[in-house]
């Protein structure tokens, strides 16, 4: 597997409250060939809708990559090394880590990629990212497909947010002071990108899960 060429940009293009974002960071060359690398994940771990601990359907459907994945269901969240059907978790296609190359900032690699599939209707309420063991490593998230709306909040829940579009090879970074903010998808702009033959949003998120 070939890493994906980005562009050299080594800065922010924005920083919302601490969260760095790096707009178009992937061309659509890059974009496409991810898809492709995320097509044969799907094919050995597909994609599950998961339950909140409370028994709710979520709106996304997910899977994940790498020695551990997140899952949530009845019995939590959290990390775990097999597919709730019991299959080892796909390695993190080359692409995407060189992604956390880029932008991460940090010695450590990323263990785990989740990844996040949004139909035109679906969103994600606002929470942090905690599951982790070591704050100090940064979350970087990648989006694909259609536009999302992606409000970020504070360090505690509740109080002034403030919202921007994710666009088809946005990277973004919450690192630092922002590792722990809120932060959630209220809407997908259904049709925005023709990157995905069946439409939609993929995001990933890229961490390290493990202490
Ligand atoms: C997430 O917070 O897990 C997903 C964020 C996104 O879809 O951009
Ligand atoms: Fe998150």
């Amino acid at each position: 597997m070939k890493k994906v060429p980005v562009s050299s940009q080594s800065t922010p293009t924005l920083t919302i409250r601490g969260v760095a974002l790096y707009q178009r960071l992937l061309d659509r060359s890059a974009q496409t060939a991810m898809v492709e690398d995320l097509r044969r994940v799907v094919a050995d771990a597909p994609l599950f809708r998961p339950e909140t601990p409370r028994g709710q359907a979520m709106s996304v459907r997910m899977t994940s990559t790498g020695s551990v994945g997140w899952v949530s269901d009845r019995r939590g969240y959290r990390y775990q090394e097999t597919h709730p059907k019991g299959m080892a978790w796909p390695p993190i296609p080359e692409s995407v880590l060189a992604i956390w190359d880029a932008v991460a900032g940090t010695e450590r690699q990323a263990d785990t990629c989740l990844i996040n599939y949004y139909d035109g209707t679906a969103r994600m309420g606002m929470h942090q990212d905690r599951d982790e063991a070591d704050f100090d490593q940064p979350v970087v998230s990648i989006s694909l497909g259609d536009d999302a709306l992606f409000r970020i909040g504070n360090l505690t829940r509740g109080g002034k947010t403030e919202s921007v579009w994710l666009s088809s090879g946005d990277v973004l970074v919450m690192g630092g002071e922002a590792r722990l903010v809120y932060h959630g998808i209220d809407r997908i702009r259904a049709g925005s990108s023709d990157l995905l033959a069946s439409g939609g949003r993929i995001n990933l998120t890229l961490r390290v899960a493990r202490a």
